[in-house]
């Protein structure tokens, strides 16, 4: 496996967290780089399901290292929450967690933010996780922001912080809302900086230490390519690097020596929050695909948009991240399907895009142009092998991957980690 960049390569919620948790079997180390706890990896271990936010599902295999690398905007209330959560279940976390000095805190200031610009938009609103993923970013671009190393020297990061709040209470007193606490904020921080002081460290340099011993490294990557902010339907997007590329700026690893990239996709299509989405089913057939597949939010609960197969969508993916190994999830859901389709191209007018357009206003309008495909009316959910299945399935599979331009290797079938099909 050596060193493996796992990306989400639609609009995120691929089923990425069970991916990762198989790979990790193989894997000495598992990295989050970009993305906060908007993420939400639902990983079932026999009987257990664990969400996971901001900690990579490392975690949950005794010994193996889990790095939550500098491209990542971490909310410390909230990774303690977390640490909690998965301490009450018996996961050991000393010594299995990194933190990156590097990586960006995020406030509660962002988070207000992000909900007062979802608001001012109105209609127009991206339809965030209103985590305060994109205003903790912002303060990073603009260099305003502080970092977890920060969060080590107290003394320094009370005096950023205060500069910080009163900053920030100026635009909040600007917009209507009330101001915040430097010394709630001040006190509640420097408290989660205490216990989380043993995992903040040097990430850079322990992951490059693991690459040039050979390690088997694993990143996985959090939303989708269609979610990127240079690559994705911007402006509705999140505020990240959710690409191959990301791997590299977000965890200090060059890209020379990456050797492999698995992309995931779902075996049709689901968004959440607003934005462009051609294949989009708003009727009856959209409804039962959500009920199918259980479509809903892991970190908002918020119902999932769903659609066919984009194939102009995984086309896009293979080549911004260089995807070798296309995982391709929750199969089973379309097994009681009579027909399907895929989208191949789009049309706005008379015009044909087989690529796709980076304006989302034209994206809007596009309208798929759609292959179809006979079901397979069976159920595969309990199949181990790609030859047990039927095979229509394997049709329509064989070409997804021909459609997206990359080699098919894993199917699942369902959520545990046995219904995973090597193919
Ligand atoms: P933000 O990341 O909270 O700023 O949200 C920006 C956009 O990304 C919204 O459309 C969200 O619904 C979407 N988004 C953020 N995180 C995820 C995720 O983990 N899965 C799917 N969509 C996400």
């Amino acid at each position: 496996m050596a060193v493996t960049i796992l990306i989400g390569a639609q609009w995120g919620d691929e089923g990425k967290g069970k991916i990762i948790d198989v790979l990790t079997e193989q894997a000495d180390m598992v990295v989050r780089y970009q993305g906060g706890n908007n993420a939400g990896h639902t990983v079932e271990v026999g009987e257990d399901q664990y969400i996971l936010h901001l900690i990579p599902s490392g975690i949950l295999h005794p010994g193996k290292l889990s790095v939550i690398g500098n491209g990542v905007v971490v909310d410390p209330l909230a990774l303690l929450q977390e640490i909690d959560g998965l301490q009450a279940r018996g996961v050991k976390i000393r010594g299995n967690l990194y933190v990156s000095d590097a990586a960006h805190v995020v406030f509660p200031y962002h988070r207000l933010l992000d909900e007062l610009r979802e608001q001012q938009k109105g209609k127009g609103k991206i339809g965030t996780t209103k985590r305060g993923i994109g205003p903790a970013y912002a303060d990073k671009v603009a260099r305003t922001g502080l970092r977890m190393g920060d969060l080590l020297v107290p003394d320094r990061f009370s005096e950023k912080l205060r500069r910080k709040v009163r900053e920030t209470n100026d635009i909040f007193r600007a917009l209507g809302s009330k101001p915040l606490s430097f010394a709630k904020l001040n006190r509640e921080y420097l408290a989660a900086a205490k216990r989380l002081k043993p995992l903040i460290t040097d990430t850079v340099t322990l992951l490059n230490a693991g690459v040039r011993d050979r390690q088997e490294i694993l990143f996985e990557g959090a939303q989708g390519t269609l979610l990127d902010i240079d690559f994705g339907t911007y402006p509705f997007v999140t505020s990240s690097s959710a690409t191959a590329g990301g791997a590299c700026t977000g965890a200090g690893i060059p890209p020379n020596r990456i050797d492999r990239v698995v992309g995931v996709m779902k075996a049709y299509t689901t968004r959440v929050g607003e934005g462009p989405f051609p294949t989009e089913l708003v009727n009856k057939q959209g409804e039962a695909l959500r009920r199918a597949g259980r479509e809903f939010g892991a970190t908002t609960g918020r119902p999932r948009r769903c659609g066919w197969f984009d194939a102009v969508v995984s086309r896009y993916s293979v080549m911004i991240n260089g995807i070798n190994d296309l995982a391709v999830t929750k199969l089973d859901v379309l097994d009681h399907l009579p027909k399907l389709r895929v989208c191949v191209g789009y049309k706005v007018g008379r015009k044909v895009y087989e690529t796709l357009p980076h304006d989302a206003d034209l994206l809007q309008r596009c309208r798929p142009i759609y292959q179809e495909f006979d079901g397979w009316m069976t159920p595969t959910s309990h199949l181990t092998e790609f030859d047990q299945l039927p095979k229509r399935a394997r049709v329509y599979l064989r070409r997804l991957a021909e459609f997206s331009g990359a080699r098919l290797s894993i199917v699942s079938v369902g959520a545990r980690r046995s219904q995973t099909i090597m193919v």
